[in-house]
């Protein structure tokens, strides 16, 4: 099949580029790189080279491709030697002038039905194609690092954009063996408006003392089931980019408090601590290896007190079986005896809260969190509150623990960490369907594949209930009095008539 674009040029041969180039001259397209540093073109060739050379040793390419591909990569030394490329991808420093002015020159240059596009991964695709004599050619193709792997691209149309030149950018992406989503030109395009929820939940969460980098990494890989945790993720991103993404979307969406950037990444990166290329990060390196706190031991209790569970218990049939299994004294009075430790389960509150509305004696109070059935969790998560006593801790850590599964124990939280971390996750993307920056189905596409997530957000929410989720937001807001909880009207509309969140309206 002949490739949509058979002659491309590639604008700096950086880390970017050079993955463009490969997937484009995979694609069968003759591909032309051009760097104003002498010599990066070459040096791109030569790495591009080496990488097909690995794969074909290990038989997942045969010579005779690779000597193809290879005779498709061309240097560029001069803008004009680009003048009957079809294509042309900027993949150059992320400074708004200097981009505007290669297209500038590059206009002058290619043909003035030649498609030209820019893998900015910050700035306005509209903004970059102000002042262009024919800015309907122009488009965001937003690539992924490293972009052989990262099999997604981002269609970004600006205001000016011709429908079908995004169209044939789609057809070309498939082409590369890549899947194509469509975004709005908007702050953070799809992808990384959807991570937003994720690390600044997660770093609130430190920042009110409930609980420690690393048990939160642990809490949300094995409840959730998310590869990485949020700080395991910032360690290897580093800071230096990270907290100035999160800082962008958060200003140019105007201070939106469900964006909110922490003081935590700011100091860090203001010392240097950035991540596992310095060395440190959240967590330390050595040899480049991951130092890993160990975990809290299980606390050794001779006498387990008899357990009472809170009748408003979230999952509470299946909270009494899981107590029975662990072969605790479960009491069935209607309220708990002077020695019972208090079991509550919300969705949102905080274990303080439901202690004092229910009047149960917060010192004997534990809170579980039972989002996640216990059946599909590999670890449990137990929170305290202000005046729970060491012993009712304890307790409840030894009698959780029981049957191996780990437990973690945290400091009182509206939410614990997963509610928290899942509610802003699904409340994000659903304000984004709501504000169209793309197709619920081009979400979930874009964060499974860009993200990597276990599942697309929206099948996160639906997963656990849009009407569990709203309910974990209400009652966080009512703790908190934070408008970043505020429950998005997609969500909100959704989860009241039981809809799923993928659902979109009749046109
Ligand atoms: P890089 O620093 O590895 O490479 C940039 C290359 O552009 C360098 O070789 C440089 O010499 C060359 N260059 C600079 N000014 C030029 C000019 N005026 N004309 C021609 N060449 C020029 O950068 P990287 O990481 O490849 O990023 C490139 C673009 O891709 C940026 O816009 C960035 O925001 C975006 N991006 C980067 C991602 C990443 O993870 N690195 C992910 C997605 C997008």
């Amino acid at each position: 099949m002949n490739p949509v674009f058979s002659r491309v040029a590639i604008i700096g041969a950086g880390a970017m580029g050079r993955g463009i180039a490969q997937i484009a001259a995979q694609a069968g397209s003759e591909v032309h790189l051009f760097d104003t540093q002498s010599g990066a073109s070459s040096k791109a060739r030569e790495a591009i080279g080496q990488t097909w050379d690995k794969l074909a040793e290990k038989g997942k390419l045969t010579a005779e491709s690779v000597n193809l591909f290879k005779a498709r990569l061309h240097n560029a030394n001069r803008l004009m030697d680009l003048a009957d490329c079809e294509l042309v991808v900027e993949a150059i420093v992320e400074k708004i002038d200097i981009k505007k002015s290669v297209f500038a020159d590059l206009e002058k240059t290619v043909a003035h039905d030649a498609v030209l596009v820019t893998n900015t991964s910050s700035l306005s695709v509209t903004a970059i194609a102000a002042g262009m004599q024919h800015p309907g050619r122009f488009a965001g193709y937003h690539f992924f690092n490293p972009v052989p792997l990262m099999k997604v691209v981002e269609v970004i149309a600006g205001l000016r954009t011709d429908a079908a030149v995004c169209h044939r950018l789609s057809d070309y992406a498939r082409q590369m063996g890549h899947t194509p989503v469509q975004a709005g030109d908007t702050p953070g395009f799809s992808v990384n408006h959807a991570g937003r929820g994720y690390s600044t939940e997660a770093l609130r969460i430190v920042s009110e003392g409930i609980a420690d980098f690393a048990t939160i990494d642990r809490i949300l890989r094995d409840q959730v089931g998310f590869r990485l945790g949020p700080f395991e993720l910032f360690d290897l991103t580093a800071l230096d980019v990270s907290h100035h993404v999160i800082e962008s979307i958060y200003r140019q969406y105007y201070d939106e408090p469900r964006y909110r950037p922490n003081v935590i990444t700011a100091q860090r990166l203001a010392g240097g601590v950035v991540g596992k290329k310095v060395g440190e990060g959240f967590y330390k390196y050595i040899d480049g290896v991951q130092q890993v706190p160990a975990e809290a031991p299980v606390p050794v209790v001779s006498n387990l007190p008899p357990v009472w569970v809170s009748p408003r218990a979230a999952r509470r049939a299946e909270l009494l079986q899981l107590l029975k299994d662990l072969g605790a004294r479960i009491e069935t009075g209607q309220s708990p005896s002077p020695d019972a430790l208090t079991i509550v389960a919300p969705l949102g509150f905080d274990v303080t809260t439901v202690a004092v509305v229910d009047r149960h004696d917060p010192a004997r109070t534990i809170g579980i969190d039972m989002l996640v059935p216990d059946s599909a969790t590999r670890r449990r998560v137990l929170a305290t509150n202000p005046a729970t006593r060491t012993d009712m801790r304890d307790a409840a850590h030894a009698l959780f623990a029981r049957d191996g599964k780990p437990v973690s124990v945290i400091r009182d939280s509206g939410g614990f960490v997963t509610q928290r971390v899942v509610a802003t996750i699904v409340n994000i993307a659903s304000d984004m369907c709501q504000q169209q920056v793309c197709t619920p189905e081009d979400l979930e596409t874009a964060v499974t594949l860009g993200l990597a997530y276990p599942m697309g957000p929206l099948a996160i929410g639906n997963r656990f209930g849009p009407d569990s989720i709203l309910e974990v937001l209400f009652n966080m807001q009512t703790v908190y009095g934070d408008p970043r909880y505020r429950p998005s009207p997609w969500l909100r509309r959704r989860g009241a008539i039981g809809l799923s969140l993928l659902h979109t309206e009749n046109q």
